[in-house]
């Protein structure tokens, strides 16, 4: 594979770096009236202000040169095609196939994987109008009214996220739990608030073999059969969303109560497939439609849109360009909507379980950053938190301020509130407030003298802070797939850049080996394994303080 430091344009942009990094945004506007118009894009119902960066015309030809040099072209293809790119598993990347709403064929190991995608959209539909409907009746003939989601990771975060930011397409009879943790204590609130009546469990594991999914579902299913006393309910009360079918029938599911999905749809990819299932209970089929629908305009968008006007591209491109030159290691997701909340969450996964590598796809080291520490909260509640590190901390953190156009359901004289704060903290970001500004406007305050000179270094605001505005019409199935589809395949080209597999996740392994062997430690049904003397110590601790159990 062709080495990313040797290539031409990563030398290139090291040339320009050593000018660019000296220029203020400030002046990058002052100098240029029409550089928010030529630096915003729109696609859908998404817009994008990529202004507010440190960034000019020579920056981007040499990010989008860098892109063709490492072969993003051709890997867009490959991954559309279906080639298998994820090389460490020997799978094909398919997420795009889930919400392909042209239904080209697209062939893995020679077979169309359409129909059986179409044939599994189709279940989900039924069974969904069944449950939404009151037609589905649970064991003593009650409608459903709660939906138990018992999932970890991706088949969690990505329903969790939809489910939340979607509630206001939600049916109104349906109450959305998701239990992920296996500490006990959010399985046992959950049930404190359900009703073994009404209540289906949907168990979602790609795998079928994570130990605190596997747990909390025995779990649930116990509680659920002490109250049933009746073996044959649980068809009733627990579907299974899984690629194992052998471990969902192990486990005690029915088969025909199992909604399937294949391989080559990534876990943190997984939220368009049967994963999607407790979305498309919440929100109906025709929404659920909506979603893919959204997804598939931004697929569409990125497969064909020249780089320089392509959203993923830029983003992904912007992005290496702080974390490579720059060297920022952190990025910002800070939604402006309450219903947005979980989204830092679902993006943290999705991007540092994809690109959180070291290896690249030829097993050689890298020798540059790769993905960055993804972090974030609901904009609004940030900026009385985190946000002061970000105008005045040593650490420069690109921020993507996420938020809708329109006011639509929103309570009267929030929503401008709300929207003031984006543009004004955009605006700050890039600003910043001069030693000058501050001495204007402190002695506008009747300041003056050694006092107003001791405070201007605090209020001086360097500014050249980046952001990226994205707007939305208004939060909807549609936008919201086209939000997440555009940050998948960012993802993806920093991955392509830094020649990473962004599609396997083996460092999440070893510490689920090393709990295996504790847990039976702890549990008395393994003798003391070998470990180091802080570890013996953890289970020294844990034995003392369970002594009387
Ligand atoms: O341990 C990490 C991981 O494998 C994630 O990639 C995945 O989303 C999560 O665990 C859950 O896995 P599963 O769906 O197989 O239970």
């Amino acid at each position: 594979m062709s080495e990313l430091t040797q290539l031409p344009a990563w030398q290139k942009l090291w040339d320009h770096f050593a000018d660019a990094k000296q220029l203020h945004m400030r002046e990058l506007f002052e100098s240029d009236p029409e550089r928010a118009e030529r630096y915003g894009l729109e696609v859908g119902g998404l817009f994008l202000d990529y202004s507010k960066n440190r960034i000019t015309d020579e920056t981007l030809q040499g990010l989008m040169q860098l892109a063709r040099e490492a072969g993003l072209p051709e890997r867009i293809k490959s991954m559309f095609k279906g080639e298998k790119i994820n090389t460490t598993e020997n799978r094909a990347v398919l997420h795009v196939a889930l919400r392909n709403r042209t239904n080209s064929p697209i062939f893995v190991d020679g077979e169309d994987v359409m129909p059986k995608v179409n044939s599994v959209l189709e279940r989900m539909g039924k069974f969904a109008h069944a449950v939404r409907s009151g037609e589905w009746l649970g064991y003593t003939n009650q409608p459903i009214t709660d939906i138990v989601n018992i999932g970890i990771g991706g088949s969690d975060l990505g329903p969790l996220m939809v489910c939340s930011a979607l509630r206001p397409f939600g049916h109104p009879r349906m109450n959305m739990h998701f239990v992920s943790n296996v500490d006990g204590a959010q399985l046992k609130e959950t049930l404190k608030k359900v009703h073994s009546e009404t209540t289906l469990f949907v168990v979602e594991s790609k795998t079928f073999t994570t130990q605190e999914t596997l747990t909390n579902a025995l779990t649930a299913r116990d509680w659920f059969l002490q109250r049933a006393r009746d073996e044959k309910a649980v068809a009733k009360h627990f579907v299974a969303v899984s690629t194992n079918q052998k471990a969902v029938a192990d486990f005690g599911i029915d088969p025909s109560n199992m909604f399937e999905f294949w391989d080559w749809v990534g876990g943190r990819y997984s939220l368009w497939s049967a994963i999607g299932l407790p979305i498309m209970l919440y929100l109906g089929e025709e929404n659920f439609t909506e979603l893919l629908n959204g997804a598939h305009i931004m697929d569409q968008h990125f497969r064909n849109a020249p780089f320089e006007q392509n959203m993923p591209v830029l983003l992904a491109m912007i992005g290496i360009w702080y974390i490579n030159y720059f060297g920022g290691g952190s990025h910002v997701i800070a939604p402006y909507d309450q219903y947005l909340h979980r989204l830092p969450a679902f993006i943290q996964q999705l991007d540092m379980e994809s690109n959180g590598k070291q290896t690249r796809t030829d097993g050689s080291p890298v020798n540059f950053e790769t993905a960055p520490i993804i972090w974030g909260e609901t904009g609004i509640n940030g900026q009385h938190a985190f946000f002061q590190l970000l105008h005045q901390g040593t650490h420069i953190s690109p921020i993507d301020l996420i938020a809708s156009l329109e006011s639509r359901g929103s309570l009267p004289g929030h929503h401008e509130i709300l929207l003031a704060n984006v543009f004004a903290q955009a605006e700050a970001f890039m600003r910043g407030k001069t030693a000058e500004e501050v001495r204007e406007e402190l002695a506008a305050q009747g300041m003056k003298g050694e006092a107003l000179e001791a405070l201007v270094p605090h209020k001086v605001f360097a500014g050249n802070r980046p952001t990226n505005t994205l707007l939305m019409s208004f939060l909807d199935p549609r936008n919201l797939g086209s939000l997440i589809a555009a940050y998948e395949h960012k993802i993806f080209v920093q991955g392509v850049i830094w020649g990473i597999n962004s599609f396997d996740q083996w460092g999440v392994e070893l510490g689920k080996q090393l709990a295996k062997t504790i847990h039976g430690e702890l549990t008395g049904k393994l003798k003391s394994a070998e470990h180091d003397s802080s570890t013996r110590r953890l289970i020294q601790l844990y034995r003392q303080a369970n002594k009387s159990k």
